[in-house]
């Protein structure tokens, strides 16, 4: 029986690949990593807490030595490695944790497996990452697996430094890694200070939209099974040492992201359209905001016949229908930390 660690379980992409797996993969016993910061919510495993292959273990990935005890203690055979700080706006208004998780949590956990892991076999360190690390793009072209790094926030910066670990430990040691890097993600169970929960709440509250700039960046959007099923390919089926790009091959500007998140909140509630889009404000921009992300997705797709399942139209009824049918999972999210975010984060941008 396979001994899966899953690092950030709690978290948005961690507990869908869990709530996604746990129950299929019931010859593997899945163990979940998490400190649980303001991001990790067990709410979001409640459907597989009890699930006889299923256990939690709350560790902060930055204790090199609760690491290497949990390690010694569950033997993983495999590990999928989603913890981190994850969002570019917290990360610049103090950087020092994004450094913690996601560097030195990340070089922690390739040294606990260095030292359990005696041979390659067997084992894949499956290291979860972002499109970010590439840096921005202008109007044209799309990131391959060997655009160079070129990171613009300390959020990216930091997954860029955790990706070289990563593929550093792969030569220098022979750890059997693959690393994949994807686009921004949208689905059930995202804490809300992403753009798409954010405006699907606010948006159902009647709330203003704040749209940084003039919403014209450019993301490429992809529903979170997607990406779930896209990195169980990559780990079981890729090649040790191997990169795979993931996207949604679905580029939008953020103000038409608004514009159809609006409308989807419209469909699922009867309210109107013209005036939920009437609740967008524009504000200031973000410090060093890259333009546009695209992921050429050609490899994964040759390679492994990963393809994604939704397009955004059907993928965001859902998100909006999770939302709506969870207002405890929203409750339980939006506590006095997250007030205080939002008057930090948004406070400070001046309404044009
Ligand atoms: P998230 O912020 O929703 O969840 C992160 C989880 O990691 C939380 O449960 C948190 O408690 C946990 N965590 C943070 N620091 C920890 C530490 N020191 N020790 C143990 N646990 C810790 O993030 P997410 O959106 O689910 O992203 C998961 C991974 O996917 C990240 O590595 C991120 O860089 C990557 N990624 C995210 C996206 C996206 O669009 N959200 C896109 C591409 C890649
Ligand atoms: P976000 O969800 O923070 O993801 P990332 O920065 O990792 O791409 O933001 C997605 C895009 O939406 C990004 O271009 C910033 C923009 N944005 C807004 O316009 N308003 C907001 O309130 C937020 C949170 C993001």
């Amino acid at each position: 029986m396979p001994k899966i660690v899953v690092t950030g379980g709690c978290g948005f992409i961690g507990s869908n690949f869990l709530v996604r797996f746990v129950p299929k993969m019931t010859d593997s016993t899945f163990v979940n990593v998490d400190k649980l910061t303001y991001a990790g919510n067990p709410a979001s495993v409640a459907e597989i807490a009890n699930a006889l292959n299923y256990e939690f273990a709350r560790v902060d990935i930055a204790d090199a030595e609760a690491v290497r005890a949990l390690f010694d203690d569950v033997r993983p055979d495999w590990v999928f490695h989603f913890a981190a700080e994850s969002h570019v706006d917290r990360s610049i208004l103090g950087p020092r944790e994004f450094f913690l998780s996601n560097v030195i949590g990340t070089v922690n956990l390739l040294e606990a497996c260095r030292h359990l892991w005696k041979t390659a076999d067997g084992h894949v360190f499956h290291h979860v990452s972002t499109d970010e690390v590439y840096g921005s793009l202008g109007a044209e072209g799309a990131f391959t697996e060997t655009t160079p790094y070129d990171p613009s926030s300390p959020y990216s910066a930091s997954k860029a430094a955790s990706d070289h670990a990563v593929r550093a430990y792969h030569r220098t040691y022979g750890l059997p890694v693959v690393v994949t890097n994807c686009s921004n993600n949208y689905g059930p169970r995202q804490f809300p200070e992403k753009l798409v929960p954010l405006m699907i709440l606010n948006a159902l509250e009647g709330k203003p939209l704040p749209v940084y700039g003039r919403g014209a960046n450019v993301r490429d959007w992809l529903y979170v099974e997607d990406h779930c099923d896209a990195i169980l390919a990559a780990a079981t089926r890729g090649a040790p040492g191997s990169t795979y790009n993931i996207g949604g091959s679905c580029e939008l500007a953020n103000l038409d992201v608004v514009h159809a998140i609006c409308d989807a909140v419209a469909e699922g509630t009867g309210k109107d359209p013209a005036a939920l889009r009437r609740l967008v404000t524009f504000v200031a921009d973000r410090p060093g905001h890259d333009f546009r992300y695209a992921m050429d997705t050609a490899k994964i797709r040759a390679e492994l016949g990963w393809e994604p399942r939704e397009t955004f139209a059907t993928g965001m009824k859902r998100t909006v229908r999770w939302y709506l049918d969870n207002p405890a999972w929203v409750d339980g999210v939006r506590t006095g930390e997250y007030r205080k975010w939002m008057e930090t984060n948004y406070s400070g941008r001046t309404t044009r």
